[in-house]
């Protein structure tokens, strides 16, 4: 079965809560790093709006901002000033007893490193991560081997990370995200350890997400090449979103959503 198949049988497609066309708002972010002589002002007015079925790609060069932007999005960082809006509330301040819970039911997050654990199979590593999201997850092996096949790696599942290629791994990391069924996928450059065919075919994936089933997906890269597979682009420099472009070849018409 092809992973796209596979995809559209069995993923659940998600949508804004009704009334909503956002799954998350970022407005007027701010972010200073220290105090006094050393404060660094990593993010400055950053706004962004995240909705169902659409690939955003983050842009800049090293030391922009990028990946402050989207841990203050994903709920792992708090914004000097700001807020973040998720599942249509005002969530900035929330403390932590309320965060994780957030955090676990709206982000699935994919990083460059893949961050498995090297002794645990793929479906070990999978399944372990829908405990840890959720406890009293029903069968969390069968849940995994579910998500395992829809990114298309059902075959290897039994498979230590060390005997999968880089793309395998990568697919393993997805999987994991997709646990617990968030609407939004977070990637800190998840292919920046790949080559080219193998980064061009895990973005194809996570556009197959999006695009099939009504994921949000936000990735980091310094890959140009990803853009085609984006519905925008945000080009972040010196902490400022200097722009917000859409690909020539992905016009607005195409998708759902202006
Ligand atoms: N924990 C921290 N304490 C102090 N300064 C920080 C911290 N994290 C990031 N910074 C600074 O904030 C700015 C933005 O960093 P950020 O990591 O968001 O950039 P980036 O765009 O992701 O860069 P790269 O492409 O190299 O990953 C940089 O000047 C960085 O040095
Ligand atoms: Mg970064």
């Amino acid at each position: 079965m092809t992973a796209a198949l596979a995809l559209s049988e069995s993923l659940p497609r998600v949508a804004p809560l009704p009334g909503q066309t956002s799954l998350a708002r970022l407005v007027g972010i701010g972010k200073i790093y220290g105090a006094g002589e050393n404060a660094v002002t990593a993010l400055a007015e950053a706004t962004l709006d995240i909705r169902a079925g659409e690939v955003t790609l983050i842009e800049g060069p090293s030391g922009s901002g990028k990946t402050t932007l989207i841990s203050i999005l994903g709920l792992l960082l708090t914004p000097t000033t700001g807020e973040v809006w998720v599942e249509g509330k005002n969530v900035t301040g929330l403390g932590e007893r309320a965060l994780p819970g957030l955090r676990a039911r709206n982000f699935g997050f994919v990083f460059q490193g893949f961050n498995l654990f090297p002794a645990l199979t793929a479906l070990e590593n999978v399944a372990m991560a829908i405990q840890m999201k959720d406890p009293k997850a029903k069968r969390p092996k069968d849940e995994a081997k579910r998500l395992l096949e829809i990114v298309g790696l059902g075959p290897r599942m039994h498979h230590l990370p060390a005997d999968l290629s880089g793309g395998q791994k990568q697919r393993v990391a997805i999987a994991r995200a997709l646990g617990g069924n968030p609407p939004i996928l977070v990637g800190d450059e998840p292919t920046a350890a790949l080559d080219t065919k193998t980064a061009l075919s895990v973005m194809e994936l996570l556009r197959e997400l999006a695009t099939t089933a009504g994921r949000a997906v936000v990735v980091v890269t310094h890959d140009p090449r990803l853009e085609r597979f984006a519905d925008r682009v945000v080009r972040v420099e010196d902490g400022l979103i200097q722009a917000i472009d859409r690909p020539a070849d992905r016009p607005a018409s195409t998708h759902a959503h202006a």
